[in-house]
């Protein structure tokens, strides 16, 4: 019986392993005889071994240097001008009619909610909120992410429920909790304004029928995929060293150093992997069992999409739940919940800095669109 309960984990862990050593990774077969071997806290350690190998040499070549702008741009990469989509190409049309779209409260029951009210574009695309309120004040049970440089991730929401920003945008305005639309009310409320169905024309001239709950997702997408951000950091990775501080390039080596660019790499400084929260310490407090809700598959138990560190300073509160105020507080969380270390005070700090480097620079300023106004037929707020 109690063989049976410890063999679970161990053998999810085991299969993780193994992925890594089919898929991408020579040294997870070496390491697979040795968990054969093992279980427990050694494991797993040497996992996170695994998965700093699998970042390649580039992360191992920077631990214990300082991060030059080369060598940063190969563990981040260049931030693109727009996150572009073959299957939904970013025209002027789209954009400007998911624009409008955003900042639309018709497209949810009560007519009194957009995705504005929760991704808040003067508030870093965030609601400052633990947990977000939708319809009748309802009280959802993660925390909204910001929808800046959202388009870049792998997938979209906090368990990859999504494969792209087109696909999460029909989620939120059907949600019972969210927007509680459905989508024949979406698609009457929008064809009753002329100046909809003129700008959903212009926008896809090649459909028959372009007023659809689909090309309403499409174009909110387009949008999105222009909220990119660049900040100082980027200046840095284009090769200027003195966009950074000192102290922030210190920030900068302290955060490759300990590992944290094993999880957050790439060009949104993470958004490219799912990994589990509490590798090595799960925090006691968490409740929300992450991507197994979508797989049920149990090795996805507390395993999360590594979000995008872009704007983190300007986002509080943190993790899935919003539980966490203080970024401070959040970086040591992470260090001991995913590396096994303890930070001290001027390590997070510093870390921090460098967080710090990761906000719009300049300030994303988007103005307001002005909406078209019901007509007489629009189906009236349902409160
Ligand atoms: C009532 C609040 C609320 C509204 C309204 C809302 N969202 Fe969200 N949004 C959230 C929450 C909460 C999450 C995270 C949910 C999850 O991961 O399960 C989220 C996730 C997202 C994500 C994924 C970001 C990431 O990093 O994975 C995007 C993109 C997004 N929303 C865009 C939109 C768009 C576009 C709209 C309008 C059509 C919208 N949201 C309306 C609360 C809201
Ligand atoms: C093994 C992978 C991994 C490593 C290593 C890792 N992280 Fe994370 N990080 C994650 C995951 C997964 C989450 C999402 C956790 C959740 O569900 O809330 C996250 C979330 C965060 C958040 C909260 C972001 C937000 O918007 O709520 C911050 C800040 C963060 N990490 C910073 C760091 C720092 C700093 C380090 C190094 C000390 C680090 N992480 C190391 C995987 C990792």
């Amino acid at each position: 019986m109690l063989d049976g309960l410890r063999q679970k984990p161990v053998n999810s862990k085991r299969n993780f392993l193994q992925k890594l050593a089919d898929r991408e990774n020579p040294h997870a077969r070496s390491f697979l005889v040795a968990f054969d071997r093992e279980d427990g806290m050694i494991v797993r350690r040497l996992l996170l071994c695994v998965l700093v190998l699998t970042n390649g040499c580039v992360i191992r070549s920077a631990i214990g240097q300082a991060v030059d702008p080369d060598q940063a741009k190969q563990i981040f990469g260049v931030l693109p001008k727009i996150a572009e989509n073959p299957q939904n190409p970013v025209t002027p049309e789209k954009i400007a009619l998911g624009k409008s779209l955003y900042f639309e409260r018709r497209l949810s029951k009560s007519s009194s909610i957009s995705c504005n009210s929760c991704h808040d574009l003067g508030m870093a695309g965030a609601d400052g909120l633990s947990t977000s309120l939708g319809y009748r004040w309802q009280l959802g049970s993660r925390n909204a992410p910001s929808v800046l440089n959202a388009a870049l991730e792998f997938s979209s929401f906090w368990d990859g429920r999504a494969k792209d920003v087109e696909e999460q945008a029909k989620g939120p305005i059907l949600n019972p909790k969210e927007m509680a639309a459905t989508k024949e009310l979406v698609v009457q409320r929008l064809k009753s304004i002329p100046a909809y169905v003129d700008a959903f024309h212009n926008a896809f001239p090649e459909e028959k029928d372009p007023v659809s709950f689909e090309s309403t997702a499409k174009a909110i997408a387009a949008f999105e995929r222009t909220l990119l951000t660049p900040s100082r950091f980027d200046q840095f990775i284009a090769g200027n060293p003195s966009a950074l501080t000192e102290q922030e390039r210190q920030g900068l080596n302290t955060f490759v150093a300990v590992g944290c660019t094993t999880c957050h790499n790439g060009v949104g400084v993470g958004g490219g992997r799912f990994q589990k929260f509490g590798l090595i310490h799960k925090p006691d407090w968490l409740k929300d069992l992450g991507r197994y809700e979508v797989t049920k598959n149990p090795a996805d138990k507390y395993v999360f999409k590594v979000p995008s560190l872009r704007n983190v300073a300007l986002t509080a509160p943190y993790f899935n739940d919003g539980s966490v105020w203080s970024l401070e507080e959040a970086v040591k969380t992470m260090a001991f919940a995913q590396l096994g270390r303890t930070l001290s005070d001027a390590e997070a700090k510093s870390i921090v800095s460098f967080l710090n480097t990761l906000s719009a620079d300049p300030a994303l300023v988007v103005s307001t669109p002005n909406l078209p106004p019901s007509s007489l037929s629009t189906p009236k707020p349902m409160p």
